[in-house]
C-alpha cells in the first residue's frame, strides 16, 4: 500500500483499511496537512483535509476520533486568517455553564486522574496543617472535610475560598460543601470569588494573619502563561474544581498496542518538525488588569501558604511552532483517547462529550490559537519546578503515605494502563509510558 496517493483523488480502498493501517495513514495525512497549514498553502491544505474527512470520525477508533478533532483544529487555524468567516461560523456558538459543569464531572468520573490528584492533594494539605487550629483556604472538598472532622484534635475552623470565573460553578461547589460540613458538624465558611485567575484581587481571598493557608490549583496555572509577554499588573490566586464524590469503576485490562507506537512509526517515515511561517494576528489584548505568571506567583508567595499543591498537564504544548505543538499534542491526546478506548464503549455519549467538549476544545486552542488567546500552554514538571523555584518557592516532597494511598487507589481502579511515578518528590501520573499529569507541593521559602 502506498501511503501517498496523489492528493485529491479519493480511492475506494481508503474505506477498507484496517484500523492500524488507517491510523498510520491518518497520522501521515495530519502531518502533511499541518505542513500545508503552516506554510499557508490553502489549496493543498484543503485537499488533504478532504482526504482526512473520508477516514476520520468522532465515533470511530482512537485515531479516527483524534483525527476528527485535529482536522477541526487545523481548519479553524486557517479560518482565523479570515476573521469575518471565522466569527460568522462561530456566531451562534454558546458554551452553557451547565455543560461546562457536566464535562468537568465527566472528566472526573471517566478517568482516575482527578481522584488520584485529590488523594495526593488532600494528604499534603492535612500533613501541612497538622496541629493547626485555624485553617483557611484549602481548596478542596468533601473528602478533606471528612478527614479533618476525624482529626484527634477536633476539626479546625475551616474557610474555603473558591475562585472561578462563573458564579454558577461556585454556587454548586458551595452548596455541596456546606451541606457536607453541616452533616459533619464542622465550623465552615465558603468564600466564593467570581473572577478569572488573571484578574484575581488577592484581598478578596481575605487571608488573615495567624490563619494557616493551603492553596490548591488543579489544571489552571498554565493559562497564565498566555499573559507572560504582556502586562504585569495586579496580583492573585488559585483554584479548584469541584469533585463529585468518588466513583470507583472496574475495567477490563486494555490492549497494550498504543498510538504512541503508531506515531513513532510515522516519525521514522521522515516527518521532522519544520519551522512554521504562519503568523496569525495576535488577538487584541485586553489585559489592563491581568497578571502574568510572575506577578501571580509573587502574589501567592506573599500569602505565605503552609502548602500549595499544584496539578498540571505534564505535556509540552507551549512550543513556539505549530508543528512542535501538533506533534506533542498528538502524543498526549492519543494517550488520553486511548484511556477511554480501553475503558468506555465507543458509542458512549459521555465519552463523546468529554472528547468533544473538553479535549476537542483544548486541541483547538493549542493548534489554532496564538498569543493571548492560546491558553492551553501545558508544560512539563521540570519547567514548573524552575518557575516555582525562581518565584521563591521550595518544593515540599509528597509524603510516602500520600503516595501509598494514591497507589492503592490506582490499583483498586482495576485498569493496569494507568501508572504513577515519583519524580523529585513530585508525582507524575501516566497512561502506559506517557506522562499526563504532574502533582507537586510547594511552600514559600523565606
Ligand atoms: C478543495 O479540495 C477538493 C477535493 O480535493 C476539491 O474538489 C476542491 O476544488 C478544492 N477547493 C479549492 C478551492 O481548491
Ligand atoms: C467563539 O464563540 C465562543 C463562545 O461564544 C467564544 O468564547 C469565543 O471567543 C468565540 N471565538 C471567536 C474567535 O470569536
Ligand atoms: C492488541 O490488539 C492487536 C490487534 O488489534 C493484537 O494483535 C494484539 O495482540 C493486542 N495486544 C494485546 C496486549 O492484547
Ligand atoms: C511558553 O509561553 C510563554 C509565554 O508566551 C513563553 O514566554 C515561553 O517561551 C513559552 N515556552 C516555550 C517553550 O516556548
Amino acid at each position: 500500500m502506498s501511503l501517498s496517493p496523489s492528493l485529491g483523488s479519493p480511492h475506494p480502498w481508503l474505506r477498507e483499511l484496517k484500523s492500524e493501517e488507517r491510523g498510520l495513514y491518518l497520522i501521515h495525512l495530519l502531518l502533511t496537512c499541518a505542513n500545508h497549514v503552516a506554510a499557508c498553502n490553502l489549496e493543498n491544505a484543503n485537499a488533504t483535509l478532504e482526504q482526512i474527512s473520508m477516514l476520520a470520525s468522532p465515533d470511530g477508533d482512537t485515531m479516527q476520533r483524534i483525527a476528527a478533532y485535529f482536522t477541526e483544529a487545523l481548519a479553524d487555524r486557517i479560518l482565523q486568517t479570515w476573521p469575518g468567516l471565522h466569527k460568522a461560523l462561530n456566531s451562534t456558538r454558546m458554551v452553557m455553564v451547565s455543560e461546562e459543569i457536566l464535562v468537568q464531572k465527566l472528566f472526573f468520573e471517566l478517568f482516575p486522574f482527578l481522584k488520584i490528584v485529590f488523594v495526593l492533594t488532600n494528604q499534603a494539605i492535612i500533613e501541612a496543617m497538622e496541629g493547626e487550629k485555624m485553617i483557611c483556604e484549602p481548596a478542596q472538598w468533601i473528602a478533606l472535610l471528612q478527614v479533618l472532622s476525624a482529626r484527634p484534635e477536633g476539626p479546625p475552623h475551616l474557610r474555603i475560598t473558591g475562585v472561578h470565573r462563573k458564579k454558577e460553578v461556585l454556587d454548586t461547589i458551595a452548596h455541596r460543601l456546606i451541606e457536607e460540613a453541616e452533616k459533619l458538624d464542622i465550623p465552615f465558611q465558603f468564600n466564593p470569588v467570581v473572577s478569572k485567575l488573571e484578574n484575581l484581587d488577592f484581598d478578596k481571598l481575605r487571608v488573615k494573619t495567624g490563619e494557616a493557608l493551603a492553596i490548591s490549583s488543579t489544571l489552571q496555572l498554565h493559562a497564565l502563561l498566555a499573559f507572560d509577554d504582556e502586562t504585569m499588573k495586579k496580583k492573585s490566586p488559585l483554584l479548584l474544581k469541584s469533585s463529585n464524590g468518588v466513583h470507583l469503576q472496574r475495567f477490563k485490562p486494555m490492549n497494550q498496542s498504543t498510538l504512541g507506537d503508531l506515531l513513532e512509526k510515522d516519525m521514522v517515515n521522515g516527518y521532522t518538525r519544520s519551522p512554521d511561517s504562519t503568523s496569525l494576528s495576535p488577538a487584541s489584548l485586553n489585559s489592563s488588569t491581568s497578571m502574568n505568571m510572575e506577578s501571580f506567583l509573587n502574589g501567592l508567595w506573599c500569602l505565605s501558604p503552609k502548602v500549595m499543591v499544584v496539578t498540571e498537564q505534564d505535556s509540552n504544548h507551549n512550543g513556539s511552532t505549530l508543528m512542535d505543538r501538533l506533534l506533542e499534542a498528538l502524543y498526549s491526546y492519543a494517550a488520553l483517547f486511548d484511556c477511554l478506548e480501553s475503558t468506555v464503549s465507543r458509542t458512549s455519549l459521555e465519552r463523546l462529550r468529554v472528547e468533544k467538549m473538553l479535549f476537542g476544545e483544548e486541541i483547538k486552542n493549542i493548534i489554532a490559537c496564538e498569543g493571548y488567546e492560546r491558553k492551553e500552554r501545558h508544560e512539563k514538571l521540570d519547567k514548573w519546578f524552575m518557575r516555582f523555584d525562581l518565584a521563591g518557592f521550595g518544593n515540599v516532597p509528597l509524603s510516602y503515605f500520600g503516595m501509598l494511598q494514591a497507589r492503592r487507589f490506582m490499583q483498586g481502579y482495576g485498569c493496569e494502563g494507568y501508572r504513577m511515578k515519583e519524580e523529585n518528590g513530585c508525582v507524575v501520573i501516566c497512561w502506559q509510558d506517557r506522562s499526563l499529569f504532574s502533582v507537586s507541593a510547594w511552600r514559600s521559602r523565606k
